[in-house]
């Protein structure tokens, strides 16, 4: 359907399974693979954490790419698309980066130029996409006050982009956050990024909206077709990265409604708008997603149910295509 409808692909996250969310589920695994890995539900997959600097980099100059390999290449076997994610971003990130307070300019530029080569070397040529730099912006669309920033400013954004590009030159490398979905002033200091990068000549393919949105309160149509011709007009093209809609637990008819129109808004304005690529939902099950650990109350969030079966979000994707 999603080819059908002009994407390159709709996706799923996941984590290697020592890394779920929640433990306790090793006898469903064989239906969770079956679904993720041998149906052709999905096209894509992103690794949700092995490739962060917190396991790709624990210490200094310690390179380790075994969490993100297990997704990576099963992603491979199965011959479904992968975004990489993430390079630089101030969560999940080594403590030794936070730890010392002193970095100089020129060294915390040698962390950065390290890590992205190392880290975009160790997969060059598996990515589609690669989020280059993850939330670097507040809600005001003013920069995030991260080491990398304190340090640096702006320039860890160019850094980040140019070392990237010299390493894999055939993976689309995107800008990545939150709270894109609407336009607001957030997205405005995204479209500032993109220009900055463009300005300086430096390589920006894509614009990665996360996508983690809330039932009773998601963007219209009409709001997400905005926001993607935000970007697409800038010249870059645009991606759901994290596509989850969270509900206020427990799930009703009501709250079930919202969600399934929700999903059919978000998935239909990347469909309709010439430029958005595709769409990954971050994680298809729910036991496994992230949300009741980070937003306590709401849960739901994804396209199958604890007991496998499916959300009427499923449907609302599906007549979206
Ligand atoms: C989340 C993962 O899903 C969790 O397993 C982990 O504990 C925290 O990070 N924005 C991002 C993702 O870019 O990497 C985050 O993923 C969710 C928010």
């Amino acid at each position: 359907y999603a080819k059908e409808a002009g994407l390159k692909y709709f996706g799923a996250a996941t984590d290697s399974p020592g890394f779920r969310e929640r433990a306790g589920y090793e006898a469903q695994y064989p239906k969770y693979d079956q679904i993720m890995w041998k149906s052709d539900e999905f096209g894509q997959t992103t690794p949700t954490n092995g490739q962060k600097w917190l396991f790709t980099e624990p210490q200094q100059g310690v390179f380790n790419y075994t969490e993100g390999n297990i997704v990576t290449s099963l992603a491979k076997k199965h011959g479904k698309y992968l975004r990489c994610h993430a390079l630089v971003w101030h969560s999940q990130l080594a403590p030794w980066v936070e730890a010392k307070t002193d970095w100089t300019k020129d060294e915390l530029r040698a962390v950065i130029v390290n890590h992205v080569t190392r880290v975009a070397k160790a997969w060059k040529g598996q990515c589609y996409a690669w989020d280059v730099v993850n939330e670097a912006l507040e809600e005001d669309g003013s920069y995030r006050k991260s080491v990398f920033y304190n340090v640096l400013g702006e320039e860890y954004i160019k850094l980040a982009f140019a070392t990237a590009a010299k390493v894999d030159p055939k993976a689309k490398l995107y800008y990545n956050d939150y709270n894109l979905e609407w336009p607001h002033a957030k997205t405005e200091g995204t479209q500032r990024i993109v220009k900055m990068l463009q300005k300086a000549k430096i390589r920006i393919d894509g614009v990665g909206l996360q996508a983690h949105l809330i039932a009773e309160q998601a963007p219209t149509l009409d709001q997400h077709i905005d926001a993607i011709k935000g970007f697409t007009k800038l010249g870059v093209e645009v991606a759901l990265t994290e596509l989850d809609i969270r509900l206020q637990v427990p799930a009703t008819a009501t709250n079930l409604a919202q969600q399934k129109e929700a999903y059919k808004n978000a998935v239909g304005a990347c469909v309709q708008v010439k430029g958005c690529i595709g769409v990954t939902i971050w994680d298809f099950y729910d036991p496994f997603s992230w949300v009741p650990y980070v937003f306590p109350g709401e849960g739901a969030p994804l396209l199958w149910f604890e007991d496998w079966s499916k959300h009427p979000a499923y449907y609302g994707v599906q007549e979206a295509l």
